[in-house]
């Protein structure tokens, strides 16, 4: 199984470019945020748990994400492998992710990161906010605590993985084709 790892900044073009990748590639699109916005709109406790966390622009904890994507693994068939989109995000979930996939000898295939500057993900956000409506697009201080969040915590995670040769950043600015190709002749690589 390929494990792919989709990374970038909050409106970087992960959610947007995923769907061509796991048709191409016939791989599971695991989002984490989506799962747990399911959660939400379901009314679950873990959902419950993880909507103020959410809306405050924060990450919920790393044993939550870790244990629904632990159990997508287990469940989903007939693919030959998964697209990561905002899973890991900090550098434990990432050594979480490693133990987990060295239960069964596998290992992350390699990530694919989409990179736009800070001043394009606040654009880009506002603009999906008045089409998706995303409960966390909605205040410009909860953009701006997501980005800081990324800074903070996930963007680490660039170091861990240029360390193991696994890290392959690609232009996210341009138009979404052109970066869709961008993504497309890095993935043919692996
Ligand atoms: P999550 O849902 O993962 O949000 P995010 O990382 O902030 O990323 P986004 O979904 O906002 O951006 P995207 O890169 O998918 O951009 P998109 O393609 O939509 O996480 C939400 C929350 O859940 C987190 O804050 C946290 O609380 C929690 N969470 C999730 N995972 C977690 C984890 N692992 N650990 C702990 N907590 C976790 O594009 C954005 C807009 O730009 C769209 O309108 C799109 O049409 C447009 N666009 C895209 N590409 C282009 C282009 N090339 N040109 C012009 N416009 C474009
Ligand atoms: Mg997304």
């Amino acid at each position: 199984m390929k494990y792919y790892i989709l990374f970038g900044p909050p409106g970087a073009g992960k959610g947007t470019q995923a769907s061509s990748m796991v048709e191409k590639f016939n791989l599971c699109h695991l989002s984490t945020g989506e799962l747990l916005r399911s959660e939400i709109a379901a009314g679950s406790e873990l959902g419950l748990k993880a909507k103020a966390l959410i809306e405050a622009g924060a990450l919920v904890p790393d044993e939550v994400v870790e244990g629904m994507i632990e159990s997508k693994f287990k469940s989903v068939k007939g693919v030959d492998g998964f697209l990561l989109d905002g899973f890991p995000r900090t550098i434990a979930q990432a050594k979480a992710l490693d133990e987990m996939l060295a239960k069964t000898g596998e290992s992350v295939t390699s990530v694919v990161s989409i990179m736009i500057p800070d001043e394009m993900i606040m654009e880009r956000i506002r603009h999906r906010a008045s089409i998706e409506g995303r409960a966390d697009d909605a205040k410009e201080e909860v953009v701006a605590n997501r980005i800081k969040t990324y800074h903070d915590k996930t963007e680490p995670l660039i170091g861990f993985y240029t360390e193991t040769g696994r890290y392959n950043e690609i232009d996210g600015v341009g138009t979404i084709e052109e970066v869709r190709e961008r993504i497309f002749d890095l993935m043919s690589k692996y």
